[in-house]
């Protein structure tokens, strides 16, 4: 589950996204996920097993938590009717992509163009003092630029070189299930979508800035993809109640962890690093920094009080990644011997291991 954090407003993304969307994450925390299609089943009847991806084929795209599309009243873009018919173009050549064909190509406009510049301008200066060296080893390897939006495409194929991660287009917020089973397979799903130009430090929803900018550097880092790379196999194993786990340690380090770096603290989360106002705000102290047990149980995920408030830290990433490893063994336990021999199948192919 990527999910975006605004730039430089204290009204966090989750926010809107959670307050916007709770029917769906009620339903999505509360009750199994149903066979891809099956109808959901009564509190009273039997649900059916959970079908297992044994591929990235298998791993469903399509289940988006809304904004795809359909805008929010509350949305930069809601009024915006060539905004929203643009958003439904890409959105559509995110849905028809397939497995093994190239992602497709996105003419960005002037307007978006300058959004992303902007976007890539003011986070870039920050980058140095405040993110971790990881992010900062990876960060040349995709010459992101502020005068051309960059195609996932080719950034697919720098990702590829490095830690074996591909990216596949998505037409919104995917279903946290499928996003992080699809971490399983060495996928990142992404937006292709720009936000809106009127508020370009704020996106109610991932948007490419928050995939580029955010994700992709660290995904290019064989320690810290090996992490996310953990949280994607044990997705693959979860039961319901595993998977509200697994979504916090998702949440608490590839989207807003901290890494201790001496006696200096360095984000890497993606919902930092491309958050002006929240990079700003780990820089400052703003927030408690606490060690990670992925073991123990994580706080709620805090959406209503602006920036966060607690920030989990690594060690290190090798650390983070043999702990989240120990942590999906456990859950294999309960799976089957084909997923399981699939799942070791994936840790085997995993460079950096
Ligand atoms: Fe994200």
């Amino acid at each position: 589950m990527h999910i975006k954090h605004p730039s430089g407003v204290p009204l966090p993304a989750h926010q809107a996204i959670l307050s916007q969307q709770s029917a769906v994450l009620r339903e999505l925390f509360c009750t199994l996920r149903a066979p891809v299609g099956s109808k959901r089943k009564g509190a009273d009847e039997q649900a059916a097993p959970r079908r297992v991806p044994l591929g990235i084929q298998e791993v469903d795209n399509g289940a988006i938590l809304g904004f795809s599309a359909e805008l929010s009243e509350d949305h930069p873009g809601f009024h915006d009717a060539a905004y929203k018919q643009r958003r439904v173009n890409i959105c559509n050549l995110a849905r028809s992509h397939r497995i093994g064909e190239p992602i497709p190509h996105i003419s960005y406009t002037a307007e978006e163009v300058a959004v992303w510049g902007s976007a890539l301008t003011r986070l870039e200066h920050l980058f140095q003092q405040h993110a971790c060296k990881e992010f900062q080893r990876s960060w040349p390897l995709f010459d992101l630029r502020p005068d051309a939006v960059p195609q996932l495409e080719d950034l697919s194929q720098v990702l590829q070189g490095t830690t074996g991660f591909r990216i596949r287009p998505v037409a919104g917020l995917l279903h946290p299930r499928d996003f992080l089973n699809g971490l399983a397979f060495r996928t990142f799903h992404s937006t292709q979508y720009m936000r809106h130009s009127s508020k370009p430090d704020y996106t109610p929803e991932p948007d490419v800035i928050h995939e580029v900018i955010g994700h992709l550097p660290m995904l290019a880092d064989p320690s810290f993809a090996s992490l996310a790379h953990a949280i994607g196999v044990a997705s693959l194993a979860a039961d319901e109640e595993q998977l509200k786990h697994l979504v916090k340690l998702y949440w608490y380090t590839v989207e807003f962890g901290v890494v201790r770096e001496g006696s200096d603290v360095k984000a890497f989360g993606a919902g930092i690093l491309s958050s002006y106002g929240e990079l700003q705000h780990m820089a400052a102290g703003g927030a408690e920094v606490a060690p990670l047990d992925v073991w123990q149980p994580l706080p709620k995920i805090s959406y209503k009080d602006g920036y966060q408030k607690r920030y989990f830290a690594l060690e290190s990433f090798e650390a983070g990644a043999v702990e989240l490893q120990a942590y999906c063994a456990s859950l294999q336990a309960g799976l089957t011997d084909e997923v399981r021999r699939c799942g070791a199948r994936q840790l085997r192919a995993s460079p950096g291991l």
